[in-house]
């Protein structure tokens, strides 16, 4: 049996018989770590004889697990609440339990128990492990009125990491792991750290039975899961490289892939074993957020330019078909358009794979609320669009020097589109879809590459 930090329920085994209580649904917002937590939750509840259900009309709990990082993502949130409550309303049906999780709870507390789209309980990231107690109260009919304190749980609690059933469901055939919480850096534009707190890690010894408990639910591939992944450290001094090392020894394991990096830590020991082990998949999600030094610095980002560009450069050496992709924020506070004109200078010589832009929306009590956010929105937007093609412009030059090329892809299943057509990656995170074949998820096959529309290549199975 699992030991856990903190002394968390082992949730590892599967729950013998389906439960009759109370049918939970949980809606997962913003970041994988959500999504990793949401199994979490699902397992916990589970456990205790909660029922699971997938839409909003038929649940007696409905719980949102929530993203802070951008003030839409909150906005989306709160109005979702009245959607369910009027939809429910407009059915007869009556209304059900709304608990927000995750992000949204750790920054706004007990404020989201106010005003016209309250919600009934508040479980911050940290208190999962309180959600069968508190829901078996709120949904007793016999119960009387439940103290207000219990309907709020935030706060962090270093120690205590959770470890989420295996094989609940999977994302692209990876297997999620989370690996530590939280965050030390302090990117001035940044949440996180107020809503996740201090980075702690999770035992290696922990995700190493984590991961073997994967591979014998029949998972062959793991996404290990951070903020800062390439920043752990436990405490005899194993660092992200030497815990890599140790699970690529797992048995059955075929890849290995990880979310998110931070550049200041990619030291070359790190991509020299990222290069050198042929489980880790040859994919770097490396978040630059601006090319310009001036903005980079003002962010407390700990590199500049020159540097992320030699470590590109670097990882291109030393790394067979590495791919990048990037998170960039623009207009940020004091962004002019000579710093944007660098960001896009960078993007032009990375030729990123991927790119996911933002615009830079103030965040309450992060360092970077105290400088005055004075892009105009008119021209975040301008600037959003223009990086948008310049990435299409690149990646379309990018992606025409592949065709011909002959790949080895793992299936992923039934395509969306078009019907009888089957999704397949590369370990270096290229999307190729097979037409008229059907494949069993988690086979290997190679294909000739023919074509490409946006991001997804189109290819031909090869014998
Ligand atoms: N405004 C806009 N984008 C942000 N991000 C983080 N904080 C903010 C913010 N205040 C972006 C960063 C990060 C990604 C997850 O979200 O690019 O890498
Ligand atoms: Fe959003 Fe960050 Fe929270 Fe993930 S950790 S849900 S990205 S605020």
């Amino acid at each position: 049996m699992a030991t856990f930090q903190g002394g968390l329920p082992d949730l590892t085994n599967p729950v013998a018989e389906a439960g009759t209580g109370p049918e939970v649904y949980v809606e997962t917002y913003g970041c994988q770590m959500n999504v990793y937590d949401s199994q979490a939750i699902e397992g916990l509840l589970e456990r205790d004889g909660f029922r699971l259900g997938d839409n909003e009309m038929g649940a007696d709990v409905i719980l949102l697990n929530t993203c802070s990082v951008r003030d839409l993502a909150e906005h989306k949130v709160i109005s979702r609440v009245g959607e369910i409550r009027h939809r429910r309303t407009k059915a007869g049906l009556p209304q059900p339990v709304i608990g927000i999780c995750g992000c949204m709870a750790e920054r706004l507390g007990k404020d989201l128990r106010k005003g016209p789209r309250r919600v009934d309980l508040v479980v911050g990231v940290d208190s999962y492990d309180t959600l069968p107690g508190v829901l078996r109260e709120i949904t007793d009919a016999q119960a009387k009125a439940i103290p207000e304190a219990m309907r709020t749980q935030t706060g962090h609690r270093n120690d205590a990491h959770y470890v989420a059933p295996p094989a609940l469901y999977p994302i692209n055939n990876s297997h999620l792991v989370t690996i530590h919480k939280g965050c030390d850096y302090k990117c001035t534009y940044c949440i996180v750290p107020y809503t996740r707190g201090p980075q702690s890690e999770k035992a290696p010894h922990t995700i190493l039975e984590e991961i073997r408990g994967i591979v014998e639910a029949g998972g062959r591939e793991v996404t290990l899961l951070g903020q800062n992944v390439t920043a752990y450290k436990w405490r005899d001094g194993l660092d992200f490289a030497g815990l890599v090392e140790q699970v690529a020894e797992v048995e059955g394991l075929e890849r290995i892939r990880f979310l998110t990096g931070h550049p200041k830590d990619m030291h070359p020991h790190l991509m020299d074993a990222i290069g050198r082990l042929d489980k880790v998949c040859p994919w770097l999600h490396l978040p630059i957020q601006s090319g310009s030094d001036r903005v980079l610095r003002r962010m407390k980002r700990l590199y500049n330019s020159g540097e992320y560009l030699e470590m590109i450069d670097y990882a291109r050496k030393v790394i067979p078909d590495v791919t990048f992709s990037s998170d960039i924020i623009v207009g940020f506070p004091g962004e002019t358009e000579t710093d944007f004109q660098d960001t896009l200078e960078v993007i032009r010589r990375v030729k990123y794979d991927q790119l996911f832009s933002f615009k830079y929306s103030e965040r309450p009590g992060v360092p970077a609320a105290r400088l005055a956010d004075d892009v105009p929105l008119e021209e975040k937007k301008r600037r959003l669009a223009e990086l948008i093609k310049v990435q299409e412009d690149s990646w379309t030059r990018e992606a025409a020097e592949h065709i011909g090329e002959v790949w080895a892809v793992v299936s992923e299943g039934e395509a969306r589109r078009p019907a009888g057509s089957c999704r397949l990656r590369t370990a270096n995170n290229r999307k190729v879809v097979l037409h008229d074949a059907s494949l069993e998820i988690g086979q290997q096959v190679r294909v000739r590459v023919t074509g490409i529309t946006n991001t997804t290549f189109a290819g031909e199975l090869l014998a």
